[in-house]
C-alpha cells in the first residue's frame, strides 16, 4: 500500500490545505508529524470553510482517524479551542477519531511569553515567527524538560517535571526582564485540562503499525514548507521543525518504510511569511498583484505574504532533499494576465554561477537569480479540468517547471475548489 506524504515544497502556504483533502478522502488515517498551530489549513468543502491550525485535515470527514504524532508540539487550550469551532461547525470530535501521542510535548503560555519576548528584544534580527510558542517548545522537548501529554496522567511527574522546566524558564525571564511563572496557576491549569486531553492520549506508533498491518492507506500530512525546515531551510529564519519529509517517519513511530509516495506541493509563483533571504521577492506592481490575485495573507496571523517568481533553484533542491516523486502544481491561475513571466534558473554570487542555495547567510545575502522568460497567457485557467482547458503557454510554463526542477507534476490545481483538480498520477496508486 502506497502511503502518502505531503510536504510544502516552498516556504509553507501553497495550497496543501486543498490537496490534502483530496488526498484524505481516499486515505483511512491521516496524521500530522510536525509543527503545531502555528500551521493554518483552509479546506473549502461544497458551501463550508474550515480553517485547521492544528488538527489533521482529515477529521472533517466521518470514518477518518485523525492523529496527532509525537513529533508536533501541541497547544492543548488551542486544540480544544478548534474543536470547539469546529463543532460549531458540525464535525464532530471524539476518542473515536482523533488519537495524540502520548509522549508529545506541551506548548504552554510560557513558551508563548517566550517566543514573544525573544522577538520584541531582537529588534530588526527578529525571525517573524507566528507567535505561539513553537521554537521555545521544541527547545524544551531537546533540551529534556518539556512536560508531554501523558506526564498529565500522574501529578507527582508533573510536579517534578514543571520544577525541571520552571527552574530553566525562570532564570531565562529573569534575563529578559520578565516576572517568574506562578508556578501554583500553571499547575492548576494543566491539572484541569488533563481529564479532557488524557482520554486522545495513545501509543501512536503501535496504532500506526497496526493500520500498516491492517493495509490502511496512511496520508501524512505536513505543515509549513521545506525552506522553513530546521536542517535545510534559510536558517535561523526558520521554524523549528524538520518540515521534509524524513519526519513523517520519527513524527508518528514508524519506520522509514513506510513511507510510499512524497508529494511535493509546490505555488507556481513563491511567497514568504516572515523574515528571511527571498532571491526572487517582488517589490513592484508585479508583486503586488500576485499578492492581490493569489489573496496572499497568511491564515493564521493574516500578515501580509512578500511575493516573487517562482524560484526552480529553490524547488528543485526541496525536492531532491525531500525525495519528492511528484507535486502538487497549485495557484496556476493567479498567473493568468501577466504579459511575460520569470523562472529563477540559477544564482549569481560574486560572479560565480550556482544550481543550489549555498548555506553560508553572507553568500545567500548577495544572490543575483538569472532569469529566463516565458511568454504569459490572457485566457483565464481558472476551474480548469483537463490539460485541453489549459492555454498552450500555460502548459509551457507548466512543463518548463517540470524539467528545471526535475520532478513531474502529479497534480495541478487550478482553484479552492476541491474538483478544479488535474490529475496525472494518483499518489495513492500502487
Ligand atoms: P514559528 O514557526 O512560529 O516559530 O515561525 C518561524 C517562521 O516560520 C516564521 O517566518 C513564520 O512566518 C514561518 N511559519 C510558521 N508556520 C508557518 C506556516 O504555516 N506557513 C508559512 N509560514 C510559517
Amino acid at each position: 500500500m502506497a502511503n502518502v506524504v505531503v510536504v510544502g515544497a516552498q516556504w509553507g502556504d501553497e495550497g496543501k490545505g486543498k490537496i490534502v483533502d483530496w488526498l484524505s478522502e481516499r486515505a483511512d488515517v491521516i496524521a500530522r508529524f510536525q509543527g503545531g498551530h502555528n500551521a493554518g489549513h483552509t479546506l473549502v468543502i461544497g458551501e463550508t470553510v474550515f480553517k485547521l491550525s492544528l488538527l489533521p485535515s482529515g477529521i472533517v470527514r466521518p470514518g477518518k482517524l485523525a492523529v496527532i504524532g509525537n513529533g508536533v508540539v501541541l497547544d492543548p487550550w488551542a486544540l480544544f479551542s478548534e474543536i470547539d469551532r469546529l463543532a460549531g461547525q458540525g464535525v464532530a470530535i471524539s476518542t473515536e477519531n482523533l488519537m495524540i501521542a502520548e509522549n508529545t510535548p506541551l506548548i504552554l503560555p510560557l513558551h508563548q511569553d517566550l517566543d514573544k519576548l525573544r522577538e520584541d528584544a531582537a529588534g530588526k534580527a527578529k525571525i517573524g515567527t507566528t507567535g505561539r510558542g513553537i521554537g521555545p517548545a521544541y527547545e524544551d522537548k531537546v533540551g529534556r524538560r518539556t512536560i508531554r501529554v501523558a506526564d498529565l496522567a500522574d501529578e507527582e511527574t508533573l510536579d517534578s517535571r514543571l520544577d525541571r522546566l520552571l527552574a530553566h524558564h525562570d532564570a531565562l525571564r529573569k534575563g529578559l526582564g520578565a516576572s517568574p511563572i506562578d508556578r501554583a496557576d500553571l499547575k492548576a491549569r494543566l491539572m484541569e485540562i488533563a481529564p479532557q486531553l488524557l482520554p486522545y492520549a495513545q501509543p501512536v506508533w503501535k496504532i500506526m503499525g497496526d493500520a500498516r498491518k491492517a493495509g490502511k492507506r496512511i496520508l501524512f500530512e505536513g505543515a509549513q514548507g521545506s525552506l522553513l525546515d530546521i536542517d535545510f531551510g534559510t536558517y535561523p529564519y526558520v521554524t523549528s521543525s524538520t518540515t521534509t519529509s524524513g519526519a513523517a517517519a520519527s513524527g508518528t513511530g514508524v519506520g522509514p518504510g513506510a513511507i510510499g509516495f512524497v508529494l511535493g506541493i509546490v505555488k507556481a509563483y513563491t511567497t514568504r511569511v516572515g523574515e528571511g533571504p527571498f532571491p526572487t521577492e517582488l517589490d513592484d506592481a508585479d508583486g503586488q498583484r500576485l499578492g492581490e490575485r493569489g489573496h496572499e495573507f497568511g491564515t493564521v496571523t493574516g500578515r501580509k505574504r512578500r511575493c516573487g517568481w517562482f524560484d526552480a533553484v529553490l524547488v528543485r533542491q526541496t525536492c531532491a532533499i525531500s525525495g519528492v516523486n511528484g507535486i502538487a502544481l497549485t495557484k496556476l491561475d493567479v498567473l493568468d494576465g501577466f504579459e511575460t513571466l520569470k523562472i529563477c534558473t540559477g544564482y549569481e554570487i560574486d560572479g560565480v554561477t550556482y544550481d543550489y542555495l549555498p548555506t553560508a547567510a553572507a553568500l545567500q545575502a548577495k544572490v543575483t537569480p538569472i532569469y529566463e522568460e516565458m511568454e504569459g497567457w490572457q485566457e483565464s485557467t481558472a476551474g480548469a479540468r483537463s490539460w485541453a482547458e489549459l492555454p498552450a503557454a500555460a502548459i509551457k510554463y507548466v512543463r518548463r517547471v517540470e524539467e528545471l526542477i526535475q520532478c513531474p507534476v502529479a497534480m495541478l490545481s487550478t482553484s479552492p475548489e476541491r474538483d478544479d483538480t488535474i490529475l496525472v498520477t494518483d499518489p495513492f496508486a500502487d
